[in-house]
């Protein structure tokens, strides 16, 4: 699948690279969320016991933010696409049934490595970090049909307006928590211009606690460059 989508080089044009994006700034996240977490398992010390607890508490807190981000998509977006060309979303929700059925295996490939013995702790682990890998690959592969073909759909039956009011009210339905951990994976993932543009929205309609809230969360996973670019911008 890969090689073919890469054998077609046409660039992706002006226009479509202008519409609204509803996918782009959250996979952007999550594809960093997935990236660090697999990197952190991969070199967990399982002789360590606080080393460990916090690996398999980031593997949870991201199993756990994938399983939310299945039930945004399927609730808003594919309830969108299907509303307008019906089987347009049939293969990213076939996806997505078996993203949860891998989740519900990881968080118990998870769970058998805290309650391992030592003798079989290092097997375990080994184990979690490369299906781990497998679920990361297959999401990457995921989230590219999204943002083409999925996105296509959008683009071709919603107006920009149509896409951000549907945006809004997703965003509406997730619980503080979940918020502010996605933005501590999406902010830093981002562009400096989709950091600022952002930012600047955010801080012209959110209560100004919440604001700061917000910067305080992502200050500390921003590079100093990104960080100065965006007080600019906010300045
Ligand atoms: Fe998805």
């Amino acid at each position: 699948m890969t090689a073919a989508i890469l054998a077609d080089a046409t660039p992706q044009t002006t226009a479509t690279a202008q519409r609204f994006d509803i996918y782009q700034p959250i996979h952007k996240g999550l594809r960093d969320f997935m990236g660090d977490t697999l990197s952190r398992v991969g070199r967990v010390d399982v002789t360590d016991a606080e080393d460990l607890a916090d690996a398999l508490s980031q593997v949870e807190a991201l199993l756990d933010f994938c399983a939310k981000h299945v039930q945004h998509e399927n609730e808003f977006i594919h309830t969108a696409i299907r509303a307008r060309q019906p089987g347009a979303a049939s293969r990213t929700a076939d996806d997505h049934v078996e993203h949860l059925q891998s989740i519900d295996t990881l968080h118990k490939e998870t769970r058998a490595v805290y309650d391992a013995d030592n003798e079989q702790r290092h097997a375990l682990a080994l184990r979690l970090y490369r299906h781990l890998a497998l679920f990361v690959a297959e999401n990457l592969q995921h989230m590219h049909i999204e943002e083409t073909a999925n996105n296509a759909a959008l683009w071709a039956h919603y107006t920009d307006e149509e896409l951000a009011a549907i945006h809004d009210r997703l965003l509406a339905s997730i619980a503080p928590a979940e918020m502010m951990l996605g933005l501590r994976w999406m902010v830093p993932a981002l562009t400096p211009q989709q950091r600022a543009g952002m930012f600047g929205e955010m801080k012209a309609g959110a209560p100004a606690e919440v604001f700061n809230a917000v910067v305080d969360t992502v200050r500390p996973h921003l590079a100093a460059r990104d960080w100065s670019k965006l007080a600019s911008a906010l300045a």
